[in-house]
């Protein structure tokens, strides 16, 4: 079985890899009860927030899995980029959209050439080394939106489970499978992006929608430590910044 804590930068890539790829097939059917939670939340803000894809031009996502950008009416072309093909294999693809195997830490993309960079659920790779290159791809005046789990959740849960705060874990088969998940408040949040060079920084929390019934275990046992209801629960949070 394996272990978690991968340390260096490359570890963490090839255990996420290792552990995406595993769970590609399984990751969006009821097996992953949490990670369905995630989308339908997602869903949610999206459909209130159509005007974020609003401008003209190429449109990427990091992570992509099965893309969210489908959800959003976006203008222009969508490059979908992952470290995993099984899992950039989720997405529909067809010949409007370029899809790309790369890591989210060296974008194969030019500098100044993307409207809006977007990383949904990119806990695995959401330090500054990535905040950098979506900086430099970005065209001035583009926009990142960035959606990850927040440090509450996952912090509470994390201690509960037992393992470190930026750790996750899938069950396949009864086996666990470790991947980074690098976790920010939302002050946190804005305080990187602002180092990085981005303007107009904002946030929000995220919670799940009142028409998701079934409350996953993952998202009850932090609730009930907090002695928060599961829908008042911060379960993500969603930041913009402008270059
Ligand atoms: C939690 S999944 C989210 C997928 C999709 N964005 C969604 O919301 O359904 C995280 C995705 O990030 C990808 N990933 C992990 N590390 C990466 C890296 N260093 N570079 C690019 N993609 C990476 C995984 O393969 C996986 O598809």
């Amino acid at each position: 079985m394996r272990t978690e804590q991968p340390s260096t930068g490359t570890e963490k890539a090839t255990r996420a890899k290792a552990t995406y790829d595993r769970i590609a097939g399984v990751y969006y059917t009821p097996a992953h009860p949490t990670s369905n939670a995630f989308d339908k939340t997602i869903g949610n803000y999206l459909r209130k927030k159509s005007s974020i894809a609003g401008r003209l031009g190429v449109h990427l996502d990091v992570g992509c899995g099965r893309s969210k950008l489908s959800e959003i009416p976006y203008l222009g072309t969508a490059v979908f980029i992952d470290l995993s093909l099984r899992m950039l294999l989720q997405s529909e693809l067809d010949e409007s959209k370029d899809a790309v195997v790369g890591s989210a830490l060296h974008l194969p993309i030019a500098n100044d050439s993307i409207e809006t960079v977007y990383s949904f659920i990119g806990d695995a790779f959401a330090c500054k080394e990535f905040f950098q290159e979506a900086f430099r791809v970005l065209k001035t005046k583009g926009a990142i939106l960035e959606i990850l789990p927040t440090k509450v959740w996952a912090e509470t849960l994390r201690k509960e489970l037992g393992i470190s705060s930026d750790t996750t874990y899938f069950l396949d088969n009864g086996v666990k499978l470790f991947a980074p998940s690098i976790v920010f408040s939302g002050e946190d949040l804005v305080n990187i992006l602002r180092k990085v060079g981005f303007s107009s920084v904002g946030w929000e929390n995220l919670f799940l929608p009142d028409d998701f019934h079934e409350v996953p275990k993952h998202i009850e046992i932090p609730s009930k430590i907090l002695g928060v209801d599961p829908y008042d629960l911060p379960l993500l949070v969603a930041v913009r910044a402008i270059k």
